[in-house]
């Protein structure tokens, strides 16, 4: 007898669903650790993370555990009353951090949506209504609201939604008299990637970091650093500024933070946080104890020193990996990143192909991110095994030698 065909496949994804994405041929159904299988039950390798955010894995059983007993226990409460996980959680992430405070939202672009209204607000209230502008980056990427985007540095992203806030200034990454030459007393802050994900995974140098630091310092503007791709764990460190030493006012973060249930979080000190007050800012399901519990469960495993002691392991697995490929096909001129969080730039010979790359890679079993059209993006679980790291490079290796051979 015939198998039953699904209801629904790939196909319907072109009738049903707005056209803003264009995703993989396959349809996954099922995740455990770091394997996918599709609907037709063939297994991948996932070294996509549903970029950086499955940190643990699929399915991984403490996550489900907690899923089950919160969602049997109490799954909304709206902020006109608070919960048990939210307070735990945001508790935990101020011990583990320089900050005080923490808002809770759903996505990294309403983390940073937050974080960028409480800039203006705190710049406003302490300051002057004129000091607003905001210093952002070529190729960052902060979010899909019109404000996010507007910091964002990828105009693609902007264009075609009418006027945009304005008072944003956009300068290269990594080039600190660039930031000297834009920022003067009426810049209420800096907003900055510590390694940009989607802008192709290049980590901020230790001298642009420090100076950024210094400049908002002598400027009485406020360091606000996006790590939503960044932080929890994926650099190696609980948040990617530890590297660096260099404290933020404003954090935010958000895709490992659940662990793959949506949400996200803001954190900030109580300086600036007493500026506001209830009414300014604010979210239905922002901090609600279902996703509360999940995250608190994500933050007491990434934050041991097992998990992100193995973080620098893997990291060396991958890359030796990338290197033996290289010295055999000649395919990268970079490999670079923190942590978890790894970028292979296509010689130019290979310019535009990093999609190309994705669907051979996903043909031999392995799933796989770009960043831009020439740079191949790696964003595993933190506890990915070590064999399937060996039998995804080995996929890996197949897709591209098809992909890439002249
Ligand atoms: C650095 C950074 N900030 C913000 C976002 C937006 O997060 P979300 O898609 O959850 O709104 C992303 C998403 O890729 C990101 O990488």
């Amino acid at each position: 007898m015939a198998a039953e065909k699904p209801a629904v496949a790939r196909e319907t994804f072109d009738k049903v669903i707005l056209p803003v994405y264009a995703p993989a041929q396959f349809v996954p159904v099922k995740g455990k650790g770091s394997r996918v299988w599709d609907q037709q039950g063939k297994e991948y390798i996932d070294f996509s993370g549903g970029i950086a955010v499955t940190a643990l894995g699929h399915c991984h059983p403490a996550l489900v555990e907690t899923l089950k007993s919160q969602g049997e226990t109490l799954w909304h409460t709206s902020n006109v009353f608070t919960n048990e996980p939210a307070l735990r959680l945001a508790s935990k992430l101020i011990d583990a951090t320089f900050a005080d405070r923490v808002f809770f939202a759903n996505s990294g672009a309403e983390a940073n949506e937050a974080a960028f209204k409480l800039a203006r607000y705190y710049a406003s209230q302490r300051h002057s209504p004129y000091k607003s502008k905001i210093i952002a980056f070529h190729n960052a990427f902060h979010g899909r609201t019109l404000f996010t985007v507007s910091v964002g540095g990828q105009p693609k992203y902007s264009d075609g939604f009418g006027p945009k806030p304005a008072d944003i200034v956009h300068v290269p990454f990594n080039d600190l008299a660039a930031v000297k030459a834009v920022i003067d007393d009426h810049t209420c802050a800096i907003v900055v990637e510590p390694i940009q994900g989607e802008g192709g995974v290049m980590p901020a140098t230790q001298e642009f970091m420090q100076g950024l630091r210094d400049l908002c310092d002598q400027h009485q503007a406020l360091l606000v650093l996006d790590e939503v791709q960044s932080g929890m764990g994926r650099s190696g460190k609980l948040f990617a500024y530890e590297h660096y030493g260099v404290k933020p006012d404003i954090l935010t973060t958000a895709k490992a933070l659940g662990g793959g249930f949506p949400v996200s979080a803001m954190l900030t000190t109580n300086e600036i946080a007493s500026t506001m007050a209830p009414g300014v800012h604010g979210t239905t399901y922002g901090g609600n104890p279902l996703a509360c519990a999940v995250a608190e469960t994500a933050l007491d495993i990434i934050n041991t020193p097992e998990v992100l002691e193995g973080v620098e392991n893997r990291r060396q697995q991958f890359v030796a990996a990338l290197k033996a490929l290289d010295s055999k096909h000649d395919l990268f001129s970079d490999i670079r990143g923190k942590g978890l969080l790894i970028g292979a730039a296509l010689k130019p010979q290979h310019a535009g192909k990093a999609r190309d790359l994705l669907n051979a890679a996903a043909a031999e079993g392995v799933m796989i991110l770009n960043a831009g059209t020439d740079v191949i993006r790696f964003a595993p679980s933190l506890v990915i095994e070590p064999t399937d790291i060996e039998e995804g490079m080995a996929r890996f290796a197949r897709a591209a030698q098809k992909a890439l051979a002249d």
